[in-house]
């Protein structure tokens, strides 16, 4: 609760399917400058950049321009995606973001596979749990201790893991709830964060489950600087894809955005 009390809740029960092709989440900063055509041009060099090297390496951060006008990039890609899957999703990310957010310097947009931001302010390096989504399944789990015993050292394994250099800010793993359950988990940074920032935006996030997603089969948290989620199905790779992405759209999901 105590992470909680920083936020302002400014929407409140939403429910949707969510769907893998669509962005998860974006954000066009009202309070940030608005671009000048020296920005905008600067955005539209920075872009492409970010396509390349991400396409590549799955990662890139970097900025375009001086001065005032400069504009800093970060694109990410899920750490378990594919390359093929990494470039297509960073340029819909890429071109979705510019309709989006035509006027705004910070303009940010959330896949489940990619994210993709930029600013004039350099966020580099930076932590950032001020945005953030949740998302949560509306369904109950119907062992509330066994589940949340699991939960709760799966989360303490995998989190110690995404912060140590080499694994690029993912970890990932599972564990066998009961013969018939089994529960699994993913968490990442972004790769830009030393790995105390990235172990303090994981706990950020792990903490505020109680707050959003207390006893849900499946939760989602959303960070400009990580991203956690669980489920009881399935959802990372290496996997069937097929079966990922039914068993995701199929479910009920409600969510809420906080604001610093
Ligand atoms: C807005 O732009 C001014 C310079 O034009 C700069 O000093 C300031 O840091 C910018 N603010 C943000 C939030 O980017
Ligand atoms: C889940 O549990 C909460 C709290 O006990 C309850 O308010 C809600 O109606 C339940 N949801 C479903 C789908 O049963
Ligand atoms: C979504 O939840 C509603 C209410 O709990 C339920 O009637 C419906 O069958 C669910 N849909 C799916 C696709 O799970």
């Amino acid at each position: 609760m105590a992470f909680f009390n920083h936020y302002l809740l400014i929407f409140v029960l939403f429910i949707l399917s969510v769907e893998s092709a669509d962005p998860s989440a974006q954000l066009c900063n009202d309070n940030s400058n608005s671009t000048t055509s020296e920005i905008t041009k600067n955005i539209n060099s920075l872009l492409p950049k970010l396509i390349q090297a991400t396409s590549q390496f799955g990662y890139s951060a970097t900025s375009f321009g001086h001065g005032q006008t400069q504009v800093f990039g970060l694109a990410q890609c899920r750490g378990d995606v594919s390359a093929e899957d990494c470039s297509a999703c960073i340029q819909e990310a890429a071109k979705e973001i510019r309709t989006f957010c035509p006027n705004k310097a910070d303009a940010r947009i959330w896949y489940e596979y990619c994210i993709l931001r930029y600013n004039t302010e350099n966020f580099i390096g930076k932590l950032d749990t001020g945005f953030g989504v949740f998302y949560w399944n509306v369904e109950n789990v119907t062992d509330p201790k066994t589940f949340n015993d699991g939960l709760g050292s799966l989360m303490y394994k995998i989190n110690a893991f995404a912060g140590v250099s080499g694994s690029k800010g993912l970890a990932k793993g599972e564990t066998k709830l009961s013969p018939f359950s089994t529960l699994y988990a993913l968490v990442q940074c972004t790769r830009d964060l030393p790995e105390l920032e990235c172990r303090q935006c994981l706990a950020i996030a792990v903490g505020n489950f109680p707050t959003f997603c207390e006893n849900k089969k499946g939760c989602r948290v959303i960070y400009s600087s990580c991203y956690v989620r669980y489920e009881l199905y399935p959802f990372f790779f290496p996997l069937d894809k097929q079966t990922a992405l039914e068993s995701s759209s199929m479910k009920n999901y409600s969510w809420v955005v906080t604001k610093p």
